[in-house]
C-alpha cells in the first residue's frame, strides 16, 4: 500500500489518503486518515478543510483534530445498515467511552444514536448534551450506590452486572418506578485480541456467569421493583474476526429462549461492540455492513427457528465510529541518535494524551503534515516528553527528514486517546478541535497551569 515515486524513493502523504472507490461506500474503520483529508497546494494535510498546522498556529500543540463528517458517515452507516438488514426495531449506541464530550454525544444524539454510558460522570455528560434518558444504557460492574440512585432518578437504562447490583437495584427502587434493566452475561466467547480488551471469555470481571443463568432468571422474574427487558454481552474490542459475533448472537437468542420459560418477555437484546478499525496497512477489519449484516441476519434466524417474535437490536461501537475521526498533531522538538542503534524524535505530548502505546502495546502511524509529499527517507523512534522510557508513541516510523517546529500528525486517535488521557508529569490536557468545511471549532479548551492545581489544597500549617 506504500506508494512510491517513480525514482524509487516511497512518498509520505499520499498512501494514507482515503482511499475512495465509486462502487462501494467507504467504510471509516478501514480508513487510516480521516475520510476528508487531502494534501493542498501548500504540500499541507488538510482535514475538513482546514490545514492542520494552521490549526496548530491557531490552536497550539498538540491538538486532537475531530473530522465531524468521517465522524457522522461511520454513525449514519450502522444506523442505516440495520435498518437495512433487520426487519425488526434496532438502536445503535455509541459506546462513549471511547470518547465522551458534550460536542460528541451531541452529533452522536443528532445522528440517531442513543449512549452508552459507564459511569456517573459519562451519565451527567450525555444528559447535560441533550441526549433522552430513555436512548442512554448504563454499563459497568462497579456501579457506586449513589451512581446507581443516579440512574434510576433519571430513568436511564440500567445494563446490572451481578449479583450485588441486582439486590442494591431492588433496594434502591423500593421509592420508584420499576427500574429498567437488562442483564449483563458472560457468553465464554474467545476472540483474538489484547488480553485486557478481551471481555467475553469466561474469565471476565464483567456480568453474570452462564452456569448461573437459571438463578437470575428465577430472581429477575420475582421482583416487581425490577423491569428487565433484555440481555447484554459485549466480547472484546478492536476485533477483526467476523464468527465471535455471528456465533455471539446465535447464543444470545437462546437466552431470550431461556428467559421465556422463566415468564420474562425479554424484547432487547444488545450484542456490544467491538469492530476493529485500520491503525496501519496490515490491520483488515471487515467493513461496517460486513459487520451488521450477519448479526442481523443470524438474530433473524434464529428466531424464526425458535419462533419467538424479533427483539429489539443493540449494538455499542465505540473505536469503529470515532477512532479513524480524529488524528492528534504534535509539535517536533529535540532529537537524539545512538549510532547503529536508533533515532529518538521527540514530541511535545506522548503517554498523557495517548496511554494506548504504553498500555496495550498498540501501533499507529504518523505523517509530517507539513511534508506531505517528501520522501521518506527516516526510520525513527517517535518519543513523548515524559519521565518515563516507556513513553513512546511510534518504534521504526518511517518519515521525511524532519526538524524541529515540524508538525507530526499520528492517526486514529479518536478512541480512548482524550478519554484515557491524564495529567502524568503535570502536562495539561491537550485542547480538541472539531472541523467541518473549513471551519474549526474548540470542542475541549485545551488546560492551564491554574485547572491543575484547581484541586490542590496547601494547609494553613504548610504556607509559607
Ligand atoms: C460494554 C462495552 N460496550 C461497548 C464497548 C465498545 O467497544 P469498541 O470500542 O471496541 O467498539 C466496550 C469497550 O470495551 C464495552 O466495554
Amino acid at each position: 500500500m506504500v506508494s512510491t515515486h517513480p525514482t524509487g524513493v516511497k512518498h509520505a502523504g499520499s498512501q494514507y489518503l482515503p482511499q475512495r472507490s465509486s462502487t462501494n461506500a467507504i467504510s471509516p474503520n478501514q480508513e487510516l486518515l480521516p475520510l476528508t483529508a487531502k494534501v493542498n497546494s501548500s504540500d499541507s494535510l488538510e482535514i475538513g478543510g482546514c490545514d492542520v498546522t494552521t490549526l496548530v498556529q491557531q490552536f497550539g500543540s498538540p491538538l486532537y483534530i475531530l473530522d465531524e463528517e468521517t465522524l457522522r458517515t461511520a454513525c449514519q452507516q450502522y444506523r442505516d445498515t440495520f435498518k437495512q438488514y433487520y426487519q425488526g426495531e434496532s438502536q445503535v449506541l455509541y459506546a462513549s467511552k471511547a470518547w465522551n464530550c458534550l460536542a460528541v454525544c451531541a452529533i452522536a444524539n443528532s445522528e440517531g444514536l442513543g449512549i452508552d454510558v459507564a459511569s456517573g460522570g459519562e451519565l451527567y455528560t450525555a444528559l447535560t448534551a441533550g441526549v433522552s434518558p430513555d436512548k442512554i444504557y448504563y454499563h459497568g460492574n462497579n456501579k457506586s450506590r449513589a451512581e446507581l440512585l443516579y440512574a434510576i432518578e433519571t430513568g436511564v437504562n440500567i445494563v446490572a452486572d451481578n449479583w450485588y447490583e441486582l439486590q442494591t437495584l431492588v433496594e434502591l427502587a423500593q421509592q420508584q418506578q420499576p427500574v429498567r434493566i437488562l442483564l449483563r452475561l458472560t457468553p465464554g466467547i474467545d476472540c483474538h485480541t489484547h488480553d485486557y480488551i478481551r471481555t467475553g471469555h469466561l474469565d471476565s470481571k464483567f456480568g453474570f456467569d452462564p452456569g448461573d443463568l437459571d438463578e437470575v432468571f428465577t430472581y429477575v422474574s420475582q421482583q416487581v421493583a425490577l423491569n428487565c427487558v433484555g440481555v447484554h454481552a459485549h466480547i472484546g474490542s478492536q476485533i477483526f474476526e467476523r464468527q465471535p459475533h455471528r456465533d455471539l448472537a446465535a447464543l444470545m437468542v437462546q437466552w431470550l429462549t431461556k428467559a421465556a420459560s422463566y415468564g420474562l418477555t425479554l424484547t432487547e437484546l444488545d450484542v456490544g461492540g467491538g469492530l476493529g478499525i485500520t491503525y496501519t496497512e496490515s490491520d483488515d477489519p471487515p467493513s461496517i455492513e460486513e459487520w451488521v449484516k450477519p448479526i442481523c441476519e443470524v438474530i433473524q434466524e434464529a428466531c424464526a427457528a425458535e419462533n419467538l417474535p424479533l427483539p429489539k437490536l443493540l449494538c455499542e461501537p465505540g473505536r469503529s465510529l470515532i477512532a479513524t475521526a480524529c488524528v492528534t498533531a504534535y509539535t517536533i522538538g529535540s532529537s537524539k541518535t545512538i549510532p547503529d542503534i536508533r533515532t529518538y524524535v521527540a514530541i511535545d505530548g506522548g503517554m498523557s494524551d495517548n496511554p494506548r502505546p504504553i498500555t496495550y502495546q498498540s501501533v499507529y502511524r504518523a505523517v509530517v503534515a507539513n511534508k506531505m509529499s517528501a520522501p521518506l527517507t527516516e526510520k525513527v523512534t517517535i518519543a513523548g516528553k515524559h519521565c518515563e522510557s516507556g513513553d513512546v508513541l511510534i518504534k521504526d516510523a518511517l518519515l521525511p527528514k524532519t526538524q524541529p517546529g515540524d508538525i507530526l500528525v499520528v492517526m486514529g486517535t479518536g478512541a480512548y486517546n482524550y478519554s484515557m488521557a491524564s495529567n502524568y508529569n503535570r502536562l495539561p490536557r491537550p485542547a480538541a478541535v472539531l472541523v467541518a468545511n473549513g471551519e474549526a471549532n474548540l470542542i475541549l479548551q485545551r488546560e492551564t497551569y491554574q485547572d491543575l492545581i484547581r484541586q490542590d489544597r496547601l494547609p494553613e500549617r504548610l504556607k509559607s
